[in-house]
């Protein structure tokens, strides 16, 4: 089990008790985000988390698949989607590198709060490139930490090195960007849900080779 695994797995009965610290700004991220979702939509979610969000967008698209690396969270995901109302949602504990999904099969990937957790970026961006379908979009909200005191650069480091927090990517928000359009997305809106420290949400769609 890598260290991220088992931190989250750890975390998780926590994480699905702390209420959302900016209800405004999840809010308006939903919001923007409903307003690119099309009814016959097949979405994979990233970083589910314990499954809130997939469970709130279910009624605008026609199936998530919405996944986690960690275990503990997708059973408490799992639990959630007991309500009638989930039928399209399925929980997954995976990567977005499980072999179990097919290049071009999902019209939107979402990812919040997650893509400053992973260790290859780009990796993992161009792999979301693979399974999207011409002209998918990739919508993500990522925290760019950049800006933040040095220490919490130096806070997570000691945590990092003994296995108290799993890797943290201190991006610029010009970073992100990059890193997105780098991998053969072309960013169509963004916005920052709170504007400190930015949470930056970027909807992305897969450009034509
Ligand atoms: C900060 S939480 C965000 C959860 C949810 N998206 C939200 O906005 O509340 C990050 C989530 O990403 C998951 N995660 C971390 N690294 C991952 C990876 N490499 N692949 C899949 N999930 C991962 C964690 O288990 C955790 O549930």
């Amino acid at each position: 089990m890598s260290t991220s695994e088992k931190f989250w797995d750890r975390l998780a009965k926590r994480y699905a008790r702390s209420p959302i610290k900016d209800m405004q700004s999840y809010n308006r991220t939903m919001e923007r985000t409903k307003a690119h979702l099309a009814k016959g939509d097949r979405v994979l979610e990233a970083g589910c988390g314990t499954g809130s969000t997939a469970l709130l967008l279910a009624g605008n698209v026609a199936h998530i698949t919405a996944s986690d690396i960690s275990g503990n969270m997708i059973e408490i995901a799992r639990a959630k989607a007991k309500d009638p109302h989930a039928g399209n949602v399925n929980f997954l504990k995976a990567t977005v590198f499980d072999e179990t999904f097919d290049g071009r099969s999902f019209d939107v990937v979402l990812a919040f709060n997650f893509l400053h957790l992973l260790e290859d970026l780009p990796a993992a961006l161009r792999r979301v490139n693979e399974l999207l379908t011409r002209d998918g979009l990739f919508i993500s909200k990522t925290l760019c930490m950049a800006g933040q005191g040095w220490y919490w650069r130096v806070l997570l480091a000691i945590m990092r090195s003994v296995r108290l927090a799993p890797h943290v990517s201190f991006l610029t928000i010009d970073e992100l960007e990059e890193f997105v359009t780098n991998e053969g997305f072309e960013i169509i809106e963004t916005g920052d849900y709170p504007a400190s420290p930015p949470s930056r949400f970027i909807v992305a769609r897969k450009r034509r080779r």
